[in-house]
């Protein structure tokens, strides 16, 4: 883990909400792997507020970029963060999905949930479908970058502005039904609001497939030693035990979380 001050190398909108912060941060940037986060403490902030926790998009060449959106106090300022402007950035945090595992992989995203699956889906060794959902088209982000990688993309969004009307899970669904009936095995990947992954998590289990799910929780020290982020899990012998999703995660299998 590094506690880097990294410059701002570019800093656009992707969309009218979502913008791409690409920051210099050496090591930290090497070292990053895909479902891992970083821990940013906003410039003008540091005496009012605590750091604010986002997913690595992706990293190359010693940079590191992640995909936001504005919601509050801290993502306001950070959206006016100039190009040379500088933050302090600790990570890279967190246990990260893993990379070694078999079958055709299926990537589930809501919202912001596509920055994550992004960086896996450049270091996976193999490729397969992101399914990705959202109220509407302005949710739907980073597609075509998906394409270019060769990977087949299935859109949902709740008012069919974009892609088949209804929820993500209904072509996930389809997907897992279509690898059944042709004898593959699945394993799948997922990021989005905890709705989405309890659904996707139960059809896992359902299908006795696995899933890798990326866990949204508020956190505040982000290195395991404040609690505030604490999620209840199952051990492999039934019985349960109190995680943090900061450092045991953000990354857990469908079947260790109790929702
Ligand atoms: C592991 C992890 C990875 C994340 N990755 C990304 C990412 O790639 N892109 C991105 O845009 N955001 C991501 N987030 C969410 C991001 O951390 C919050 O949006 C940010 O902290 C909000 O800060 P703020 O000061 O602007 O908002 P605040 O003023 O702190 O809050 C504004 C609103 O956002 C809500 N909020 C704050 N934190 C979270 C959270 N963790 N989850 C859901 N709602 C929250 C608050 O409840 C409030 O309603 C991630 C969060 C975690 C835990
Ligand atoms: S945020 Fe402090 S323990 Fe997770």
């Amino acid at each position: 883990m590094f506690d880097f001050l990294c410059k701002v190398k570019e800093h656009p909108h992707v969309t009218d909400d979502y913008m791409l912060i690409q920051l210099h941060a050496g090591k930290l940037a090497e070292q990053a792997r895909p479902g891992q986060f970083v821990h940013i403490r906003i410039p003008g902030l540091e005496k009012t507020s605590l750091r604010r926790p986002f997913s690595i998009y992706n990293s190359e060449d010693g940079i590191l970029s992640i995909l936001y959106k504005a919601v509050g106090r801290g993502t306001e300022v950070m959206q006016s963060l100039q190009p040379d402007s500088e933050l302090q950035v600790i990570g890279p945090l967190g246990n990260g999905f893993p990379l070694d595992g078999s079958g055709e992989p299926l990537l589930v995203a809501g919202g912001y949930g596509v920055a994550p699956l992004y960086f896996l889906a450049t270091r996976l060794n193999r490729k397969g479908v992101l399914l990705v959902g959202g109220r509407t088209a302005e949710d739907i982000l980073a597609i075509d970058k998906f394409k270019e990688l060769g990977w087949r993309v299935v859109v949902a969004t709740n008012d069919g502005s974009m892609g088949e009307k209804g929820f993500v899970t209904v072509p996930l669904l389809r997907e897992l039904e279509s690898c059944k009936a042709a004898g593959k095995e699945v394993e799948m990947f997922s990021c989005g609001p905890d709705a989405m992954l309890k659904a996707v998590g139960e059809m896992a289990i359902k299908s006795n497939s696995k899933a890798w799910l990326s866990l949204d929780k508020h956190m505040v020290c982000g290195v395991g030693a404040c609690l505030a982020c604490v999620q209840k899990l199952h051990k492999p012998d039934g019985s349960t035990w109190i995680g943090r999703v900061c450092s045991d995660g953000p990354i857990f299998e469908a079947g260790e979380i109790v929702w």
